[in-house]
């Protein structure tokens, strides 16, 4: 593969995915927190600039994510799926069908095909007008079965339309193919659709192919990267596999997990080298842990930036829009939302803090609420660099907390406090000697 290429990759998804027993399109079901088709339109634009789909005009919710999350694709629509190759013909304006146009298809439905097995596939259109990625799976059951002569690749046969011999072949079709833009244009019109499924199958390009003498590439991979989703338990399994996969990546990366089978991440974690996660943490998306913080046990993040060396958990669930500075602690029972949390201050137990600005060095103690919501609105917090909050305290927003400005113990502040000031609200303490009702006989 040389800059000369134009390449391209063209993503199917149109099908209607009915063996997920779900009213949700296929592609749509996530992995890691992230649509199936989503990571693979992320691989796609790994190895390409120019991406098209061919999606099926009812999947409005699909339409949508991924005009969304990649505006640059482009979307073509397949009204009445008719196979593969019958998917790929409603795309051929994407295609100038120039030798040195070398396109990738990819199934919507295989999240966990690695870039280099495609660039792989991509450098045989060097010498070959196609080329094919196989796998042998424990159980072959549905897949396409490739049919090899000591000449490569001859023929895939659908497994509804194999004679026995052909079934009782063990390397499969994955889906994933490369295509010379010259030879798609020219051969996708004759392929026909007679078969079991009375459908235009992609996969008969591989014979067109040979019946003029063109060679097709096979490579093969390992089975994990292309098994497809059809079922929710295979998306499960897939589940799985990719869970098992980043948390290997983030170990050979310097993250410490004490058991990382109990550790799940979504498709974007970004945890720096030198954190360090205890059991049962669950990373919701958009979380970015800078080095040095450790993060303990059965504690939740979501959409949450922490700075350096910050001590979180265990049990603490962080909400989207929270950001810390170095050396913040959040400690048990702590819920945080759309908050900042400037150096070195502490949340320690108990509390909640939503829509506040906490400044460096801040103490908030056991308890400390922020009582952002009046039953309409969201009201902020304000507090101040240096200030220390008592246990047990209601701040009732909108409210601020001046420089290290103290709150009582038990106060409900409705006020704000001035920078350097003393703030209580209580009610005096009544003490009436030997009326305790426990000293009555008994
Ligand atoms: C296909 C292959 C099979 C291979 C298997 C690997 C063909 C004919 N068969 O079978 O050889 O072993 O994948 O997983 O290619 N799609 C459309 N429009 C259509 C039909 C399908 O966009 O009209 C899309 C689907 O959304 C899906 C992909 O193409 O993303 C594959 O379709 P699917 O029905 O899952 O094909 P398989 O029967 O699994
Ligand atoms: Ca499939």
């Amino acid at each position: 593969m040389t800059s000369q290429h134009n390449i391209k990759t063209l993503i199917l998804a149109a099908g209607n995915g009915k063996r997920m027993g779900s009213a949700r399109p296929k592609v749509l079901h996530p992995i890691a927190q992230f649509p199936m088709i989503g990571h693979t339109l992320k691989l796609a634009y790994e190895i390409s600039g120019q991406v098209a789909c061919v999606l099926n005009p009812d999947h409005v919710e699909v339409v949508e994510f991924v005009k969304e999350f990649f505006p640059k694709t482009k979307i073509f629509f397949q009204k009445n799926p008719q196979g593969t190759a019958h998917a790929v013909s409603q795309a051929m304006s994407f295609f100038d069908g120039k030798a040195e146009e070398h396109i990738s298809v990819i199934y919507g439905d295989t999240p966990l095909l690695q870039k280099e097995t495609i660039k792989l596939l991509l450098n045989q259109l060097q010498e070959d007008v196609m080329s094919v990625l196989g796998f042998r799976p424990a159980n072959p059951g549905a897949y396409g079965r490739l049919i090899t002569s000591s000449q490569g690749l001859e023929k895939i046969v659908e497994a509804k339309d194999a004679s026995k011999e052909d079934l009782a072949q063990d390397l499969c079709n994955s889906g994933v193919m490369a295509f010379r833009g010259d030879f798609l244009t020219e051969a996708l019109p004759k392929v026909g659709n007679k078969n079991a499924s009375k459908e235009y199958y992609l996969t008969d390009l591989v014979e067109i192919a040979r019946k003029k003498k063109e060679m097709v590439g096979l490579s093969e991979c390992h089975p994990e990267q292309v098994e497809g989703v059809n079922t929710l338990k295979e998306l499960a399994r897939v589940e799985g596999v990719f869970q098992k996969n980043a948390r290997d990546r983030l170990l050979s990366s310097g993250v410490q997990m004490q058991a990382p089978e109990t550790v799940f991440l979504s498709h974007d974690t970004k945890l720096e080298p030198g954190v360090c996660v205890g059991p049962y943490v669950v990373f919701g998306p958009g979380v970015h842990v800078k080095e040095g913080t450790v993060i303990e046990a059965f504690s939740h993040l979501q959409g949450t930036s922490l700075g350096p060396e910050n001590a979180v958990g265990p049990f603490t669930r962080l909400r989207p829009g929270t950001v810390t500075e170095a050396k913040v602690k959040l400690g048990n029972f702590v819920e945080v939302k759309k908050s900042c949390i400037g150096a070195g201050s502490k949340v320690n137990h108990l509390s909640y803090v939503g829509d506040a600005e906490v400044g460096a060095g801040v103490n908030l103690g056991a308890g400390t609420i922020t009582c952002n919501y009046d039953g309409e609105k969201k009201h902020p917090t304000h507090i101040e660099d240096g200030a220390f909050i008592g246990s047990n305290v209601s701040l009732v927003a909108p409210v601020t907390v001046g420089e290290k400005a103290t709150v009582g113990a038990g106060s409900v502040i409705t006020k704000s406090v001035a920078p350097g000031a003393l703030s209580l609200e209580r009610s005096p303490q009544q003490t009436y000697p030997e009326k305790s009702n426990r000293l009555k006989a008994s």
